[in-house]
């Protein structure tokens, strides 16, 4: 159960600690933030409102510790890294609860999310031991004008300290996605959870403190946005930041110093389906790719463009497999749960009602209830509607009906997005032409979009991100290159 046995330590009373120099601590403010549980919409936990001054310790503290760490040999920082992920998922139950309760990820899949993740850790463990234990050697003399007397040495070294920033939808995989590639390449790590998700992250980090590493090295840091938003962001001390989220993440690359910025900013993902797809693939994918996590995902479908000759077809199938959805509490492992939050319900109504007026078919009632908004798909939509554009984070999905691939194309690089997209055909070559025409950083050919596997490069175009994530890019993103020239006093064939 969360916040018992080995996690007995990180709460006190009915708040839960926050993690610098080694030890789980209150704050001095002697304030917490509530955490509102998505489907009871009654507080669920508490957390520590941190200050501005803790945050500085924490900085500090992860400098120093950060010299050393990436003086620690690169097998020991693997190892501890292995222990992690161990620890992690002999956690897994723990953890998942609290992403059920904080935001009503069914119960399944919030274990899935902690196991992913550890074997996220484990994977990025090997991946870095294999890539930052090798460099390169350059001579000159394949420069024009210069002999052989120099010799470049190049390795990868750490940026110093790491600030993470994951959003609530993957609380505990958007961190280790961060902190694992941190870690290994020699970096210190800040991590600031989301409000909600923050007490599942908590818990992620103490399996992290379990494995041992060093004081200081990891921290964790919870509290409100307004008094250490920018405060982390903007802090002197951090030499690089990954975040995953929304707009926000717009706002910090404008007030970020030249530090090195992962960001993922959500997108709305194109799905265009030709005449001659296979329509049952098309359909699960659409379901699967639209509803899953209610829509909470950035990679979701969140515009069905179709031809106008199989769109009926699509839709009649779509809707068969979306009335077999099950709708309910997390804990029941339903297919569809509570939004995050009300607001979050309440964006995603103005979306459909914005729809309504100006005219879309409704393939289902529009049913809501506190956070619960029933799935549903929109058809025949216009481009005058804001949900042709606006990303809902929630179970509703438009469906615009083409008349030429050129059309789908068009509507997918309007967008300010441009995360990932998909397109479902027989044809290999015109899927091609497709996904090189489309504004995308990923292009599913006859599946849906999908970050993982975990290894695969992940990144967004536009307003969809910058930086690219997935291990490997993750690990070179966090380590810059360091070049050593060794100059000898004369061309090295002069001898012999
Ligand atoms: O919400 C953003 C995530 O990066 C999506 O990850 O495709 O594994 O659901 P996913």
């Amino acid at each position: 159960m969360a916040g018992t046995g080995v996690f007995a330590e990180i709460i006190d009373g009915e708040v839960y600690k926050y993690y610098a120099d080694g030890e789980w601590k209150k704050s001095a403010s002697g304030k917490s933030v509530s955490i509102i549980n998505p489907t009871t919409r009654t507080p669920q936990y508490k957390v520590q409102a941190c200050t501005q001054e803790e945050v500085n310790k924490v900085m500090d503290a992860a400098k120093a510790a950060q010299k050393l760490w990436a003086r620690t040999p690169l097998w020991k920082r693997a190892e501890f890294l292995h222990k992690a992920a161990a620890i992690l998922k002999e956690h897994k139950n723990p953890i998942a609860e609290c992403l059920v309760k904080e935001i009503a990820k069914p119960a399944k899949d919030a274990v899935t999310e902690v196991v992913r993740s550890g074997d996220l850790v484990s994977y990025t463990a090997e991946d870095g031991v294999r890539i930052l234990g090798e460099g390169k050697l350059l001579v000159s003399d394949s420069f024009p004008g210069n002999e052989r007397s120099k010799y470049c040495l190049s390795s990868k070294v750490p940026l110093g300290v790491v600030l993470a920033i994951p959003p609530f939808n993957y609380p505990v995989n958007l961190a280790v996605s961060k902190i694992a590639p941190a870690l290994i390449a020699g970096n210190a790590l800040v991590l600031k959870p989301p409000t909600q998700g923050a007490v599942a992250a908590l818990h992620m980090i103490h399996c992290f403190h379990l494995a041992g590493f060093p004081k200081g090295l990891i921290s964790c840091v919870t509290g409100k946005g307004s008094e250490i938003g920018d405060f982390l962001t903007m802090h002197p001390g951090v030499n690089c930041i990954s975040f995953t989220g929304g707009d926000t993440g717009i706002a910090i690359s404008k007030k970020a110093g030249m530090i090195p910025l992962q960001m993922e900013l959500g997108g709305k993902d194109a799905c265009i389906v030709l005449e001659d797809a296979d329509l049952d693939l098309v359909a699960a994918n659409i379901v699967k790719g639209g509803y899953s996590y209610s829509g909470q995902r950035c990679t979701a479908v969140k515009v069905v463009l179709i031809m106008e000759s199989v769109a009926d077809a699509v839709v009649e199938k779509v809707k068969a497999k979306m009335a077999k959805l099950s709708i309910g509490p997390p804990e029941e492992n339903c297919d569809i749960t509570p939004v995050v939050s009300e607001s979050s319900a309440n964006f995603i109504e103005g979306l459909v009602m914005d729809a309504k007026q100006k005219g879309a078919t409704f393939c289902q009632e529009y049913r809501r209830e506190g956070n619960l908004i029933w799935p549903l798909l929109l058809d025949h939509v216009r481009p005058d509607m804001r949900i042709a554009w606006e990303e809902p984070f929630g179970p509703v999905l438009p469906v615009i009906r083409i008349g030429s691939v050129e059309e789908g194309v068009h509507h997918c690089n309007a967008s300010n997005f441009g995360l990932q997209g998909c397109v479902f055909t027989r044809d290999i070559n015109k899927a091609m032409m497709i996904s090189d025409a489309m504004e995308t950083g990923t292009v599913q050919i006859n599946s849906a979009p999908a970050r993982g596997p975990d290894h695969f490069p992940f990144q967004g175009l536009k307003d969809s991100g910058i930086g690219s994530q997935g291990i490997t890019n993750s690990i070179n993103m966090m380590t810059k290159i360091k070049s050593t020239v060794i100059n000898l006093p004369s061309p090295s064939y002069t001898v012999g």
